[in-house]
């Protein structure tokens, strides 16, 4: 559905339920419509907190030296892969800080390695690397990169996310790489994040169409104690509010504008709700969990805002409470690698999950 900027804006502020009511609606008719009833997950895996980026807002960032740091062996990385599979899931997501640690080589091997032994697709979330390296990647066999652009207001852009080595970070350009290298493409930004107003969102949710990706994730910002961000007080003029419903108004709306693609319904937000916040994602727009699968021993230490690493389960049990959650409001798990069908124009079958 195209939406003009002013509407988006509308239905940013719109406080009455009732109304919102009829936005849930039609972002869950459009979900029904263009990507069904499947829900897809995904196995996260991350591979290491090393982080040499100084991002205000992010609990890895280097500055945050009482940190213990961890970086998977690759064989560690496989058995989560091997788990991925062994649970039913139809991809891996190898997600870390920016870690030159992992090596552009290193990292070829270990995808090379789970393409051959796995049927897995393998989807990259690895920060801000070279072009070189993201083609070497997807010579191994990887299929997907997230990075989200994070806000589209470049000034608060670079106030949150300092230049790395004299160079100012792109990553609008670097998506431009990523499609070019020929990765299904996702990005996404945090909401309510200090000094983001309500246009802002309402850009970014315009950015999202403009682009043309295949995959748009946004969670609510979560101020992380030992960042330099969380001592910022979000009240300027016309501040976006970091909230549960804020997330859930930018879910809806990013499915209106962008009616075939993949929209995680995030931990951030289930975080904010942990009774029901994968549910009502998945009501208002989403279709895909993401179950995170690292060893429990680092949990806490992936930490880039608080709450991540507490209330832990196993992923077998976490795996079947989620099964029952996604019963309980009458969708399915969807089988198969569960591509976006902007990429593929495939369209995943309204009960059984995609043909795969
Ligand atoms: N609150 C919410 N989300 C955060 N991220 C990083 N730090 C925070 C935070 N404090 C998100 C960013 C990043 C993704 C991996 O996690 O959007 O891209």
């Amino acid at each position: 559905m195209a939406l003009t900027r002013n509407e988006v804006l509308a239905w940013l502020r719109e406080e009455d339920p009732r109304r919102l009511d009829e936005l849930w609606r039609m972002a869950n008719e459009t979900r029904q419509s263009h990507v069904g009833d499947a829900v897809h997950l995904r196995g996260l895996v991350e591979l290491s907190n090393h982080c040499e980026r100084s991002c205000a807002y992010c609990g890895l960032r280097a500055g945050h030296t009482a940190l213990r740091r961890y970086r998977l062996t690759a064989e560690e990385a496989l058995d989560c892969a091997r788990l991925a599979e062994r649970l039913g899931y139809g991809t891996v997501v190898l997600q870390s800080g920016e870690d030159r640690g992992l090596t552009g080589e290193w990292i070829a091997a270990l995808v090379h390695e789970i393409k051959e032994r796995t049927h897995l697709a393998v989807t990259l979330s690895l920060g801000e690397r070279s072009e070189d390296e993201f083609r070497l990647w997807k010579e191994a066999g990887a299929d997907r990169y997230l990075l989200r652009f994070e806000t589209s207001n470049r000034a608060l852009y670079d106030r949150i996310h300092p230049p790395l080595r004299g160079v100012r970070s792109d990553r609008l350009a670097l998506l431009r790489a990523l499609q070019r290298a020929g990765y299904e493409t996702g990005s996404g930004v945090m909401v309510g994040i200090p000094g983001q107003r309500y246009s802002d969102l309402a850009e970014d949710i315009l950015m999202f169409a403009k682009l043309e990706l295949d995959m748009v994730g946004v969670g609510p910002y979560i101020a992380h104690p030992d960042t330099p961000l969380a001592g910022v007080l979000a009240a300027g003029v016309d501040q976006a509010p970091n909230s549960e419903l804020m997330a859930y108004k930018v879910v809806a709306l990013t499915r209106l504008v962008c009616p075939d693609i993949n929209i995680p319904s995030t931990t951030a937000i289930n975080i904010l709700n942990r009774d029901t916040g994968y549910e009502l994602g998945l009501t208002r727009g989403a279709n895909i969990v993401m179950p995170n699968l690292t060893p429990l021993r680092y949990r806490a230490l992936y930490e880039i805002y608080p709450g991540k690493g507490t209330a832990l389960e196993t992923p077998e049990a976490f795996d079947s409470r989620l099964r029952r959650r996604i019963a309980a409001i009458g969708r399915c798990v969807g089988h198969g690698r569960g591509d976006s069908p902007h990429r593929t124009t495939a369209r995943a079958c309204a009960v059984k999950g995609d043909a795969q």
